[in-house]
């Protein structure tokens, strides 16, 4: 009997198979054109992934409204003429009998406007502070809100027109879904605003929507942060517990926990034996996708062993394309960074992103 990550999952009971718990992590890499669509680029580094093994591919986040992008080069999905791309795309991958997820954001505060052309709106009015740049947010209004869940919709739309598998939500990273929940960006009076309930209204509408819109074998899944991180704050981990519930009574097909390191203690409760897996596995009974610093077989095996039904790499899966194939040997040892540019090449990165990953401190041999 092959390990645990090799072994297959179905999701929608029994109505998509997915043939291992190996995922390809969203991973913004700026590879596309300027308009949104797909670049050659890309494509190509993805379907290395899918080639690779890895029995799941989520796109980078892709922006839903022209005015939602975070990132020069970003692949979009707020227009049709997205769907080509797509398309090619979701063939790819199928050939390699992966599935493809789209994963759906809006920048919100963090949509600059230098990339949009507007002054960028979030949940409440309030100061973002970018590096050693404050910028003025300004509060959404009711039309903003309504237009931002049609385009949410529009997208999973297009990504149903493309052939893709089905969709992530973005909640975390301190975008627009993620500064809706947090009270520190959200401090609206008005229904959107004030318990969690309401905080969660933006994503639960937006979650019917796209099931009633979509067939019974389209995935939709959410990505959350369940805790502050960096300066992004306002999440308290016991209301992102009661948040994995109520994405549980919507049934979502999949929740995505971002931790950045798959083995850690919640921060409320340094002292507790508990990892954040585990303490999302006692409280609902949905599959469990977690990402963060998941490198060796044994990492992945301790995740699934805690709770976790799947495992998403990030930057194992831009370092080494074939993770999951090299993993069927029990032996393997994962060749970590710092990587040389001409060994991030060869894993089918292009100069722009190998520049973009020369931020990620040790992650570029200098
Ligand atoms: C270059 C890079 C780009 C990323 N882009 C996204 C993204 O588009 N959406 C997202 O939800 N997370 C993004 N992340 C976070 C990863 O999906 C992942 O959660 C994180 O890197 C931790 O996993 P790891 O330790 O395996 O890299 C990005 C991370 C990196 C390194």
């Amino acid at each position: 009997m092959s390990s645990s990550y090799l072994q297959p999952i179905t999701l929608k009971n029994g109505l998509v198979n997915i043939k291992n718990r190996v995922a390809l992590a969203p991973l913004t890499n700026g590879q596309s054109h300027e308009d949104g669509t797909l670049g050659e680029d890309e494509l190509h580094w993805l379907k290395m992934r899918a080639e690779g093994g890895f029995g799941t591919i989520i796109s980078c986040a892709s922006h839903v409204s022209k005015t939602g992008q975070g990132w020069p080069g970003q692949l979009g999905i707020f227009s049709d003429v997205h769907i080509d791309g797509l398309k090619t795309l979701a063939r790819n991958i199928h050939e390699h009998n992966a599935i493809l997820i789209m994963q759906l954001y809006h920048g919100g505060a963090r949509s600059p406007e230098y990339l949009t052309g507007q002054s960028p709106w979030s949940a409440s009015k309030h100061l973002y502070k970018a590096g050693d740049k404050s910028i003025a947010v300004k509060e959404g209004s009711e039309y903003d809100i309504d237009q931002v869940i049609d385009d949410f919709v529009n997208a999973a739309q297009r990504a149903i027109k493309a052939g893709c598998d089905g969709i992530e939500l973005h909640a975390a990273h301190g975008y627009l879904l993620h500064q809706f929940l947090s009270t520190e960006t959200n401090q609206r009076q008005d229904g959107w605003g004030g318990s969690l309930k309401n905080r969660a209204k933006i994503l639960t509408t937006i979650i019917n929507k796209i099931q009633a819109i979509s067939q019974e074998n389209f995935v939709i899944g959410v990505r959350i942060s369940p805790e502050d991180k960096y300066t992004f704050k306002g999440i308290d981990f016991d209301d992102s517990l009661v948040l994995a519930e109520l994405l549980e009574e919507q049934s979502i097909d999949y929740l995505h926990i971002s931790t950045w390191d798959a083995k850690k203690t919640p921060e409320k409760y340094p002292l507790s034996n508990k990892t954040v897996i585990q303490f999302f596995r006692e409280k609902c009974k949905i599959p469990i996708m977690v990402a963060g610093e998941i490198w060796t077989i044994e990492d992945a095996e301790n995740a699934l062993y805690e709770g976790a039904d799947m495992v998403a790499l990030g930057k194992a899966g831009i370092g080494i394309p074939n993770w999951p194939k090299l993993a069927e040997n029990e032996h393997f040892q994962p060749n970590k960074p710092p990587y040389t540019e001409s060994h991030l090449q060869n894993a089918g990165l292009s100069h722009k992103f190998i520049d973009y990953m020369k931020k990620w401190a040790g992650f570029v041999v200098n």
